[in-house]
């Protein structure tokens, strides 16, 4: 189904509607005639993500023989061209896959606190929080995972580095034509981009951009063909390293030379659990993501929600209420494991959890001062961008990146032509006090060098009878685990079609602030008689934007990109 409204918001502009011929590049793809198309059905293949010209390069990959796992590596290195808000090499991420042969592998190239780091790094002598110290500038850049996290993954692929980066590389040097949206993106950042550059940019120039402008990344092209020449060390080392720490120096940032040569990614054990018959394939910690899924999924697994139906006011409350006391968790307990003890064992116990929900009142509102973090036995930061990818032998790879917010510090290495990341919010900055999510944190995710910031990225994968059924993930900073928590219900209890699963309005809670996020489309009805509870609501623009596959009972793969933005399916 070809998605109307974008070709509505185009229309009128050139690179759409002036009858010029389709001119494919060098990797058969026309960047300046597309479409975002939201929902297709194949049985070879199919990709997902943020946007339609990635989405493309990831087909071509798999049609060229590529696995789910090399298709993975060029979407993400054409995101980092064609979606800078999100897509990047300055920032970081997390893969999940379950590959043909059963294997499951989580991977984890998190941005990693530098080693100039200390806890109170972004307080004044007062002890109060810098304003935007650790959201704007180089400042508030942790160590950039996602090159190291493209190469380790390369053992898992079929095809030369080489094949997977050169569209990204094409698509930067010779550019692409932007959208209106993007257009308007980057004009909206364009005061912060002077503000916190000493340079010029792909990104911020006097003449506003509009729809149809190419975009030409000339300085980015030539930090990917770094890369593709001299692999990880094409970005940790030599010239691009030189770039990043000439720009830390120059504008206060803390990462080091050493810093970026000591950067590993790191494999760890994925997290997985039971759910209605199915296993929930998720990452682990430095991301929340697994563990706040695992919690809020076995809380309601006993519960009728079928009974109550999508978004009746019974189901958006027990499931408001799980949100609640799953996120007061994250707040006391989660944090890099790697530095703390993350007592997920007691978090995830069925009695522990039935415990939680002792004083769970349907018909009114919980409170987030009386629910607290539960009570354990324990021994001792909205800009992301997701994709899901599978292959026809059932290759399974799902993969959340991200500089934080949109367009992240709003720094970009002067002569590398990339955006770095504000990750460093996602730590917590100062015990109790709410990030730029609002989220709040303590102990588990205080900063100390080489730490991971807690993540909420949640990339999953469901198996049912043992085989892929739902390939998934979301950006969306705290509101990725509830909305992937809300898919999943969508279509294992609620039986809703996958499109209508990623679309209907969302909602989230995550405990402070205490109150409910809605989407703009939310049902009256529901929203009266959430009030009626006692329930605090707030209506925002959009929550998520949920790329879905799911595969069919004939092993057919059906593939969803959410209505909420320019996200794109390809199948064949
Ligand atoms: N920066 C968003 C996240 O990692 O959850």
């Amino acid at each position: 189904m070809r998605y109307l409204s974008f070709i509505l918001f185009a229309a009128g502009l050139c690179f759409f509607s002036c009858g010029a011929p389709a001119e494919k590049n060098a990797s058969g793809i026309d960047p300046f005639h597309y479409e975002a198309q939201k929902k297709g059905v194949g049985a070879n293949g199919a990709v997902v993500s943020a946007h339609p010209l990635a989405s493309q390069v990831g087909l071509s990959i798999l049609k060229q023989g590529g696995n789910a796992v090399d298709a993975a590596i060029a979407t993400q290195l054409a995101l980092a061209v064609v979606y800078p808000e999100a897509g990047n090499i300055g920032g970081g991420g997390f893969m999940a896959a379950r590959l043909s042969n059963g294997k499951i592998l989580a991977l984890d190239f998190r941005e990693m606190a530098p080693a100039a780091s200390r806890r109170d790094m972004y307080l004044d002598e007062q002890g109060s929080v810098i304003p935007k110290k650790s959201t704007r500038g180089a400042s508030s850049s942790g160590v950039p995972g996602t090159v190291a996290g493209l190469f380790e993954s390369m053992q898992y692929a079929k095809l030369p580095f080489q094949k997977l980066i050169d569209p990204a590389i094409e698509l930067a040097e010779k550019g692409f034509a932007i959208s209106e949206r993007e257009a308007n993106a980057l004009n909206n950042q364009r005061e912060e981009f002077n503000q916190y550059n000493s340079s010029a940019s792909a990104f911020h120039r006097d003449i506003p951009f509009k729809a149809g402008d190419t975009l030409i990344q000339a300085d980015l092209a030539l930090t990917l063909k770094r890369i593709r020449d001299n692999g990880r060390a094409g970005f940790y080392e030599g010239e691009t390293a030189k770039l990043i720490v000439a720009q830390m120096n120059a504008t206060g940032g803390y990462i080091s030379a050493d810093d970026l040569k000591n950067y590993q990614a790191k494999w760890r054990e994925p997290f997985q659990f039971a759910y209605k018959g199915h296993t929930v394939i998720s990452m682990p910690m430095p991301s929340s993501g697994g563990l706040l899924l695992n919690q809020m999924l076995k809380m309601v697994e006993d519960r009728p929600l079928a009974e109550y139906g999508a978004l009746s006011p019974q189901s958006v409350q027990l499931m408001t209420e799980v949100e609640r006391r799953a996120y007061a968790d994250r707040a006391q307990y989660m944090g890099d494991a790697d530095f703390y003890k993350v007592p997920v064992k007691e978090l995830t116990r069925p009695e522990y959890l039935k415990e939680r929900m002792k004083d769970y009142a349907p018909g009114k509102a919980g409170s987030s001062i009386v629910t607290q973090a539960g009570r354990i036995q324990a021994k001792e930061s909205e800009e992301t961008t997701h994709l899901s990818v599978i292959d026809k032998e059932g290759n399974a790879v799902a993969v959340t990146t991200t500089l934080n917010d949109s367009y992240g510090s709003r720094t970009v290495v002067a002569g590398a032509g990339f955006i770095l990341n504000d990750e460093m919010d996602d730590f917590s900055v100062k015990p109790g006090a709410p990030n730029m999510f609002g989220a709040v944190g303590g102990e588990a995710n205080a900063i100390a060098p080489h730490k991971r910031m807690l993540s909420s990225m949640t990339p999953t994968i469901v198996l049912k009878e043992d085989k892929p059924f739902l390939v998934t993930g979301t950006p969306g900073g705290t509101t990725i685990p509830t909305s992937v928590f809300q898919t999943i219900v969508n279509i294992i209890d609620f039986k809703l079609s996958a499109e209508d699963a990623v679309n209907i309005p969302k909602f989230h809670h995550q405990w402070l602030p205490d109150r409910i996020d809605i989407e703009k489309k939310f049902p009256d009805s529901t929203r009266l008689a959430l009030q009626n509870m006692g329930y605090a609501l707030s209506e925002r623009n959009s929550i998520g934007r949920v790329e879905l596959i799911r595969i069919l009972p004939d092993g057919s793969f059906e593939a969803i990109a959410d209505s909420r933005g320019e996200d794109s399916a390809e199948v064949f």
